[in-house]
């Protein structure tokens, strides 16, 4: 394909190098006339391994252009991927000035391109820049509504510098968030010698996986590192217990615990997480990150008495009371804690958790619910109509797959709040709401 690269900074001289080395011809932008004579003469304008070797052999076999003229480069190309810096502000927000600069640069050259084009933004960018910032600077500059005589996209880069070629040539997959199938479809060929699971999706979702992305990278970083001083602090050695902890690939480097959901709790990881920053306290190490952790759980958990409390009803049926479906343990619950503030406040309330009313005939909870929630094992029922019978707002709490078929059977005007995604209940249209999702 004929590709435009704009912007020939780390993102932009990878993906340069990458794609002329798969036999595209690609013609280099920027506004620094500097790396633009370098790109041109096939040398690097970074210092990345395997960049060099690509740019030369590229350059040499006449694969490779570079220009400071957007203009130039895009009339003889299918495609322009848009790479340039997305810097922050003093106050964090993200500088779109280069950005919206460069749209404006290929716009422009987009009212004289007698060709179908697709742009694709590869700068990392907020969900919903494309639509609301890009698209208009590049409509109004070439006076073509987007989707017609030009097509848009974006296809965030996840390379690490260091690591870019590798990175480049076999990623997990390539992400494309399509203004329309055509501009998608036309992305995709770009990828098309890169055997990675292609992932085409709607614009705004392909702008947040990236930020989703750093963000748990930055997140995990911290984690280990707040380990290693709480570990160090402890006398065991940080690298000998993460070798393990890494191990594990069922629950630990998984995909468990990553659906946004309700609050945690249960009978181990509050108070796990409790007697891990008592100790680091007690050593006068400092956790920010772990120390949030149960602050940042609490806020959650008050957002879902937030959402009942909106609903602006007071007859509340909850379905699933204990933290997790198939179990009666109601230690830590944050369903026992939504319903103590939901009381607090004034509502009236009837549960149903088949796995809680065993256990309060038999079972080792029976005592824990007679004497620890003795105001709360009164409102609950043995059976299911009843509760919604009685429910103006269904709270759905955890996740006992009865609860599915549950949305169907309401009657007219019940809100169901489902703090754990069972679905079922889209038909219900605004009276049915997701916590986090
Ligand atoms: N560096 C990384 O590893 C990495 C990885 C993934 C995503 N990203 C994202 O990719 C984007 C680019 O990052 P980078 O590190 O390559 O930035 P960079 O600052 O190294 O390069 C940006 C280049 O764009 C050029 N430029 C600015 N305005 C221009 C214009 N109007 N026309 C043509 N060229 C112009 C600059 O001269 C510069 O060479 C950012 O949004 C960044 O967040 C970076």
């Amino acid at each position: 394909m004929r590709i435009a690269v704009i912007g020939l900074g780390y993102v932009g001289t990878t993906t340069a190098a990458c794609l002329a080395a798969q036999g595209h011809e690609v013609a280099g932008v920027d506004v620094n006339p500097r790396k633009v004579e370098m790109v041109a003469r096939g040398e690097s304008p970074i210092i990345e391994d395997g960049i060099a070797e690509r740019l030369s052999a590229a350059a040499t076999a006449g694969r490779l252009t570079a220009t400071t003229s957007a203009a130039g480069a895009i009339a003889v190309s299918d495609v322009s991927l848009i790479c340039v810096g997305t810097p922050s502000r003093p106050n964090g927000s993200l500088d779109l000035d280069h950005l919206l600069q460069a749209a404006r640069e290929v716009g422009e050259a987009l009212a004289a391109c007698g060709h179908y084009h697709v742009v694709a933004v590869r700068s990392t960018m907020l969900p919903g820049t494309l639509e609301t910032e890009v698209v208009p600077v590049l409509e109004q500059a070439s006076g073509k509504p987007a989707g017609e005589d030009f097509g848009v996209a974006v296809n965030p880069e996840f390379l690490r510098e260091g690591d870019a070629v590798r990175d480049f040539t076999d990623p997990p997959f390539t992400l494309i968030g399509e203004g329309d199938p055509r501009a998608g479809e036309t992305v995709a060929a770009v990828y098309e010698g890169i055997g990675a699971p292609l992932v085409r999706t709607g614009v705004r979702v392909a702008e947040a996986v990236k930020y989703a992305s750093n963000i748990f990278h930055a997140l995990k970083i911290s984690f280990a590192n707040e380990m290693g001083v709480l570990l160090q602090s402890l006398g065991v050695d940080p690298h000998a217990v993460l070798d393990v902890f890494k191990m594990d690939t069922r629950l630990n480097i998984s995909d468990a615990y990553l659906r946004p959901g309700f609050a945690f709790g249960g009978s181990c990881l509050p108070k796990d997480l409790r007697a891990a920053l008592h100790a680091a306290r007690r050593n006068d190490v400092d956790l920010p990150v772990l120390g949030a952790i149960l602050p940042g759980n609490d806020a959650h958990l008050q957002r879902g008495v937030g959402m009942v409390v909106a609903t602006g009803k007071k007859k509340v049926g909850v379905l699933g009371f204990s933290f997790k479906a198939g179990t009666d343990d109601l230690r830590e619950s944050p369903l026992v804690a939504l319903v103590e503030a939901l009381l607090g406040k004034g509502f009236d309330l009837k549960i149903y958790d088949r796995h809680v009313s065993l256990a309060r005939l038999v079972g080792a909870n029976k005592e824990y619910i007679e004497h620890a929630v003795p105001h709360i094992a009164s409102l609950m029922s043995d059976d299911l109509d009843e509760v919604l019978d009685h429910a103006e707002v269904v709270v759905i709490g955890n996740a006992d797959p009865d609860f599915a078929a549950v949305p169907a059977r309401l009657g007219a005007g019940v809100v169901v709040i489902d703090l754990v995604r069972i679905g079922g209940a889209e038909a219900l249209g605004d009276r049915y709401r997701g916590i986090a999702w």
